[in-house]
């Protein structure tokens, strides 16, 4: 008879002492591992070392704890009828490790390699030196800001989309699972749930449902629930309302309970309690919280275009009103004629202080008044060297004039002094006796 087990992620999974111990070599001594970070229902996480490259990374082993035990290093089924299910499951790891290595994307954790050892088999993921966005909502310290908010969005959209392009589903999107390095920038982790949606298809006589209470859509609580690219846009409206508000959305559950029962849904909205953000910013998420999947939003492209009209929408808002760009620009004109006038009253002795001397205020002044006055000064300097060049010729123009007046004069009292000259004897003589 088919049995189903819900798996409620939410819960804290006690340590059950199965993590292979600190020190333990994988693969012929390429990796060792330091410690247990984290252990879900199907598999353990360690902070490992790649010891030939000398760099810590992270280990995901595939531990299935429902009918799974350690024994030594080597993970081994608890009773033979599980040993089919558990090979399904080691493929289904590795099925995820490569589904992983496909989806090459900034916002997407990097998988570098998976093997089988142990009877069991491992994948070796990069390290994301940061916190998961759980910690960051516990740890009121240091609160998101709105625009960090929205770009965490937009990155975890971009990623999902690319999963929902190469046909997978995440179908665990929670905070823990999205990680913030230190630089904000989110990583998508955790694609276990993902492995899992393939085994369902098999004819298992277990069927695991993966919930997350707040962030699971109630497809997720029912066998055969029909699960699509919105129910992970689902979590991560939960996972983005639970960053804002910092509560998670109630149990998708309790939300049918009610709907069925004609009683009001629990959801409180986000759209109008949180002033800091666009109200379409909001009412996006709110939409992608609804119950009825067919009223969600249906893709994260879809997603991500509600969110650019809506920043469209307002920078158009944020521009004066009845105000011209042109208006702007000759109100700059203006304040630099007035910065450049005053430069110019100063004496023309000193025009490079001049300019430089306009009284230096204590307020702001922009960078570009000074880059023209700079500019102004040159080609008040250029102006007057081409002056001072014209003045120049026509110094040397009046000098030749004189010159020439001169040569004219001396040559024309020349000529009246030879005029005046007797030309042959007989003159000489008769001037001689009328003198
Ligand atoms: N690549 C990684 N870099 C840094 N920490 C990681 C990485 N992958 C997992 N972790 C840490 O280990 C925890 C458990 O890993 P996860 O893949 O979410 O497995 P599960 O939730 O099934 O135990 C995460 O919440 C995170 O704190
Ligand atoms: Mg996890």
């Amino acid at each position: 008879m088919e049995e189903t087990r819900i798996i409620d992620f939410s819960e804290t999974y006690e340590d059950l002492g199965q993590a292979l111990p600190a020190g333990t070599e994988l693969l012929g001594g390429k990796f060792k591992i330091d410690e247990q970070v984290g252990s879900g229902g199907f598999g353990i996480t360690y902070l490992a070392k790649d010891i030939y490259l000398d760099r810590a990374v992270v280990i995901k082993e595939c531990f299935p704890e429902a009918f799974c035990c350690r024994f030594g290093a080597q993970v081994r089924v608890t009773s033979d009828r599980y040993a089919a299910q558990h090979r399904k499951s080691v493929d289904m790891f590795m099925l995820e490790a490569r589904s992983i290595a496909k989806l090459r994307h900034p916002n997407i954790v990097g998988v570098h390699q998976v093997f089988e050892e142990n009877e069991t088999a491992y994948m070796v993921l990069d390290l994301i030196d940061g916190r998961d966005l759980l910690d960051i909502i516990e740890d009121d310290s240091d609160p998101l800001s709105p625009d960090q908010v929205r770009d965490i969005l937009v990155k975890t959209l971009d990623a999902i989309d690319l999963i929902h392009r190469n046909d997978l589903l995440h179908r665990d999107i929670s905070p823990d699972n999205i990680l913030l390095d230190k630089w904000g920038s989110p990583s998508l982790i955790d694609f276990g749930a993902a492995r899992e949606d393939a085994s369902k298809k098999s004819n298992d006589v277990t069927t695991m449902l993966m919930v997350k209470d707040g962030y699971s859509p109630h497809e997720f609580y029912i066998a055969g629930g029909q699960q699509q690219p919105c129910s992970d846009l689902y979590a991560l409206g939960a996972t983005i309302y639970h960053l804002i508000s910092g509560e998670t959305p109630p149990n998708s559950q309790e939300r049918v309970a009610a709907l069925t029962n004609n009683d009001h849904d629990p959801y409180l909205p986000l759209a109008g309690r949180f002033a800091h953000y666009e109200s379409a910013f909001l009412e996006a998420i709110d939409k992608s919280l609804s119950v009825p999947p067919k009223d969600r939003i249906a893709s994260a492209k879809g997603w991500l275009s509600l969110i650019e009209t809506e920043s469209k929408k307002v920078k158009m808002v944020k521009m004066p009103e009845g105000r011209m760009v042109s208006k702007t620009l000759s109100e700059l004109v203006h304040e630099t004629n007035k910065h450049v006038l005053k430069a110019s009253d100063k004496p023309r002795a000193q025009p490079v202080q001049a300019v430089t001397s306009v009284p230096q205020q204590e307020s702001y002044r922009p960078e570009w008044v000074d880059e023209f006055n700079r500019e102004t000064t040159e080609a008040e300097l250029r102006k007057q060297e081409q002056n001072r060049a014209l003045a120049e010729a026509h110094r040397r123009e009046e000098l030749e004039r004189e010159a020439i007046a001169e040569l004219e004069e001396a040559e024309r009292q020349l000529l009246a002094r030879e005029a005046e000259k007797p030309r042959n004897i007989l003159e000489w003589v008769s001037l001689k006796r009328t003198g």
